[in-house]
């Protein structure tokens, strides 16, 4: 099968490997119909996580079955599912509080495991076919067919992430909320607090296009490279906001977009966020960073405001989203009609493009906010 593998910093060559087999009776094989590329896959294509050469990518992806494992009861061949990016057991401890992200079961050592992303031994879904691991409990079944195509393959990350980023922020309607970043979950975090009732939702970024698609959703833009986005948050709003959610990471530019500063977000949602209000921080931040700059960025010990945040009696919230927290009722929204988060997909490519969409989607460069790839034709 075809193949997108990490070689090396900036190296995605896509290859043949072999189709994955079953190696547990709880095992599928899924014939991947639809699969995406995530702010999260940049981290490891710019050489940012641990991760060795030979990973096949890609922890967003939907299909349908295509063998079975003897111990898979509830799953069968032809069945259309969409795949959380956490790999879990559904037996452990957090899996049983629905802490999914937090498996202690799926990596030595770790508690979380995904695919494509080096956490754990799980190859990833930018090819032909994926291994799924305990599939009657991590596989979310869909209609059959090929409607909503592109809305359900954002339930295996963004759409649910987004979601997510709010709940931890303390999000009750009629909040005003300010989100930094207008990638994909950033834009999904706006439009989860849309769709939940959020008096102003205000959307930082220096990306054109993409604060233009926060603009069209009904959300407030703040181009940071024009000024400190909090100035003008607190300007526009007459105040601080009541919840305020990280949807850029470690990875966060300076104004002018030249200097990587890891704290510039916490930084920031501490500032415009009103006392007694909520931080949601869903953007990535890593305590193994291989290309971090110096030795303390390496472990993750980023500089944050604490004085600050205890002052105001802040509440914060982070970590990997548990998608099985959300991806039912996400896409019975979807199926209803009462969302349709698509929108943010603006580009479709072939697997043999995949390289050339990671080099465009790391330079954010118009037209690639959200790729997705059909591996196998459409
Ligand atoms: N917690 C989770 O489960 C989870 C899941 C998916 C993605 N993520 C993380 O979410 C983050 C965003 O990913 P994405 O897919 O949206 O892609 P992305 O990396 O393209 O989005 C980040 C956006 O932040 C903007 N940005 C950079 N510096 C900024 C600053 N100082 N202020 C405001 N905006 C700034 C960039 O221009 C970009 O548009 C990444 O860190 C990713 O790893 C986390
Ligand atoms: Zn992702
Ligand atoms: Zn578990």
């Amino acid at each position: 099968m075809k193949a997108a593998v990490w070689v090396e910093p900036y190296k995605i060559v896509v290859e043949q490997r072999p189709v994955p087999k079953i190696l547990h009776p709880c095992d599928v094989i899924m014939k991947v119909t639809t699969t995406a590329i995530c702010g999260s896959d940049l981290h490891v294509y710019e050489g940012r996580l641990p991760v060795g050469s030979g990973l096949v990518m890609g922890h967003e992806n939907m299909g349908i079955v295509e063998e079975v494992g003897a111990g898979v009861s509830m799953l069968k061949k032809g069945d259309r599912i969409v795949v959380p990016f956490n790999v879990s057991c559904g037996h452990c401890r957090n899996c049983n509080f629905g802490r999914t992200g937090y498996c202690t079961e799926v990596t030595e050592g770790y508690a979380g495991g995904a695919y494509g992303l080096g956490i754990g031994p799980y190859d990833g879904g930018q090819a032909q076919y994926l291994r799924v691991p305990w599939a009657d409990f991590n596989a979310l079944l869909l209609p059959p067919g090929k409607e909503h195509e592109d809305d359900f393959v954002l339930l295996s990350d963004i759409f649910p992430t987004g979601w997510h980023g709010l709940s931890l922020s303390g999000f009750q309607p009629g909040d005003t909320v300010a989100v930094w970043g207008a990638g994909p979950v950033g834009l999904m975090a706006a439009y989860s607090a849309l769709l939940r009732g959020a008096s102003s939702v205000y959307v930082v970024d220096r990306v054109s296009d993409r604060l233009a698609k926060a603009k069209k959703l009904g959300c407030i833009p703040v181009d940071f490279s024009k000024g400190d986005a909090v100035d003008q948050i607190i300007a526009q709003n007459g105040g601080m906001v009541d919840r305020a959610i990280d949807c850029v990471g470690f990875q966060a530019v300076s104004q002018d977009g030249k200097t990587e500063r890891p704290n510039a977000i916490i930084d920031s949602l501490a500032r415009v966020v009103r006392p007694c209000g909520g931080l949601g921080i869903p953007g990535v931040y890593t305590a193994f960073d291989p290309g971090a700059k110096d030795e303390a960025a390496a472990k993750g010990n980023i500089l944050v405001p604490f004085g600050l945040m205890f002052g105001k009696g802040l509440t914060l919230g982070t970590g990997p989203c548990n998608v099985k927290q959300y991806n039912a009722q996400l896409r019975d929204l979807i199926i209803s009609g009462r969302a349709k988060p698509s929108f943010v997909i603006s580009k479709t490519v072939d697997i043999e493009e995949t390289a050339d969409a990671y080099e465009k989607f790391t330079k954010r460069v118009e037209g690639y906010t959200k790729v997705i790839i059909h591996p196998n034709g459409w």
